[in-house]
């Protein structure tokens, strides 16, 4: 029986990269078999930071496609977009009202954002309480996500706390889970930068979609230690690129160690290459393949069925909290 709810969120903002590959959405098809599975694309997210229309749109289907070509599959899990069920925007304002502004200001997706974002949204303050109407509307048991949201869940763990101690017990506390080698994937050209759609270096980016020629240049540029062997810094650019290669590849990080000891960076670049481009490839593959009317058909389902889990939430909250009831 599928009893333990999972749900995860990608915004349809920039490209997706081989960060929220081997992050995210490899962890989504190994769960999406034996839980009740939820996938959303977090357009309300996304607009944070501010989008154009045409490109928003694109974006969106963009990632539905990518979860479909990358083996979701919508028999056996929902996939939806955000701003169709009403319901998220909902409750992330319900959630507002039930947390400290102290909180939210020590979000370190928020400061950093702040940084780069000109100008700094009062969405992008508040993200994180949307992030967590996201999960605990479904009730969910774990979250899989790269190692940037730990934050963000261990938020959506103290708001449902407060309002289960508060109203009494309505929402799940949610757990995070991580993968090994892949949840902090760095940038290639800046490895002390995460790498990150909106990398202003493309050259540090291993875009999904990236062609193999594309896949090959830029890992030939990737940043390694200085000597010519692969005898690396603990601390330096090159583990990043072993985690590349053990997620891409399928094994740990210290079976690759082990391969390339001895070897030399290019010959390690080579390989490193090769895999990346085999690991992407059939969902390229399916991806080209994939009809759009189908895919906004898939959506069109998601619309349907998410709705029935997160209004049934809602309501339970709005009880709770006092909301008047005709
Ligand atoms: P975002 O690109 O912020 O929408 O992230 C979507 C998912 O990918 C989240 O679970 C992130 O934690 C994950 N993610 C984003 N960037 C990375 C990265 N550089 N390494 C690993 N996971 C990542
Ligand atoms: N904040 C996440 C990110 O930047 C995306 C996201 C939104 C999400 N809602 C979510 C992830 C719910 C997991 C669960 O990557």
């Amino acid at each position: 029986m599928k009893s333990q709810v999972l749900f995860s969120g990608i915004k349809p903002s920039g490209s997706l990269h081989i960060g929220n590959y081997l992050g995210a959405i490899k962890q989504f098809l190994k769960f999406q078999e034996n839980h009740d599975a939820f996938f959303c694309i977090v357009d309300l997210h996304a607009i944070t930071v501010p989008q154009e229309p045409e490109d928003l749109r694109k974006k969106t289907l963009e990632v539905a496609k990518i979860y479909l070509a990358a083996g979701l599959d919508p028999q056996k899990s929902t996939i939806f977009i955000q701003s169709h069920v009403p319901a998220h925007a909902e409750l992330g304002w319900i959630l507002n009202t039930l947390t400290p502004m102290g909180e939210l200001q020590r979000m370190t997706q928020y400061k950093d954002a702040v940084a780069k974002a000109k100008p700094a949204l009062a969405g992008l303050f508040n993200y994180p309480t949307l992030m967590a109407a996201d999960i605990l509307l479904y009730r969910t048991n774990k979250v899989p996500v790269g190692n940037d949201q730990l934050q963000h869940i261990e938020l959506a763990r103290s708001i449902a706390e407060r309002f289960n101690n508060k109203y009494g017990e309505v929402f799940v506390i949610p757990e995070p889970i991580l993968q090994k080698e892949g949840s902090r994937i760095m940038s290639i050209a800046h490895p002390d930068q995460k790498m990150s759609k909106s990398e202003d270096d493309p050259r540090g980016t291993i875009g999904i979609l990236d062609s193999p020629a594309e896949i090959r240049e830029k890992i030939k540029s990737a940043v390694t230690d200085s000597a010519k062997n692969f005898d690396f810094d603990p601390k330096g650019p090159v583990p990043n690129l072993i985690n590349i290669y053990a997620g891409a590849a399928d094994i740990a990080a210290s079976e690759v160690e082990i391969q390339f000891k001895g070897k030399t960076y290019a010959e390690f670049k080579d390989s490193l290459a090769e895999v990346t481009i085999k690991a992407l490839e059939p969902l390229q593959d399916r991806y080209r393949k994939l009809d759009d009317r189908d895919v906004l058909k898939i959506l069109h389902n998601g619309k349907e069925q998410a709705p029935l889990v997160a209004n049934k939430t809602l309501a339970e909250v709005k009880e709770k909290m006092g909301f008047l009831t005709p």
